[in-house]
């Protein structure tokens, strides 16, 4: 199942009155910017773990068939390290759109690795959205991405390649590392 939260997001405008703002990507909007920014930063959000517990029903999947592709839940003993892009808001109508399945702004603060702390804003979908699929063990969860395309293109490329983007910043993420292993078809 799956909701549209285009017109959520419209509505609350966060950051309407600023003439630039900090986005932070965690998911494909690390290795897959498809939109105009002014720079970009590696960054890191503290007390939030990047989880494939999303549906996707629309990019990575199919509503038959629906792929997991990634969230943040809050876990206030972790952080999650992305890409920060400094955007103009006209940004927005196409990013609102992109992550229409169930993604929702929010404000918060974002330490960019250059030891600069800035307010900024992330897509992230909560656990009361249509297309949450939530937690299950690794094995599942890989099976299912494993299974599962959309008109993105495969569920198992979007988890390579924000693998290897995570490898290039040198940052190991369990969660990540962990379906990784399982889609390369060893567990070690
Ligand atoms: C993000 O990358 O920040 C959001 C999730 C996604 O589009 O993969």
């Amino acid at each position: 199942m799956s909701i549209d939260t285009t017109a959520i997001n419209r509505e609350a405008n966060l950051f309407a009155d600023h003439d630039e703002v900090w986005l932070f990507g965690y998911g494909s909007l690390i290795y897959k910017a498809d939109f105009a920014f002014l720079e970009r930063r590696p960054a890191r959000l503290h007390g939030w773990s990047r989880r494939f517990w999303q549906g996707s029903h629309d990019h990575r999947g199919t509503p038959a068939r629906p792929g997991r592709v990634a969230t943040l839940v809050a876990d206030a003993t972790s952080s999650c390290l992305g890409m920060a892009y400094r955007i103009t808001p006209d940004v927005f109508t196409h990013l609102d759109h992109r992550e229409k399945n169930g993604y929702l702004r929010h404000a918060l603060t974002l330490d960019l690795l250059d030891g600069n702390e800035v307010e900024g804003l992330v897509y992230v979908a909560r656990e009361d959205n249509a297309a949450w699929l939530g937690p299950d063990d690794d094995d599942a969860i890989a099976m299912q991405i494993a299974n599962a395309v959309g008109p993105s293109g495969s569920n198992r490329d979007y988890v390579l390649a924000l693998a290897d983007a995570l490898h290039a910043l040198g940052e190991q993420d369990a969660h990540v590392s962990s379906l990784e292993r399982r889609l390369r078809g060893t567990r070690a």
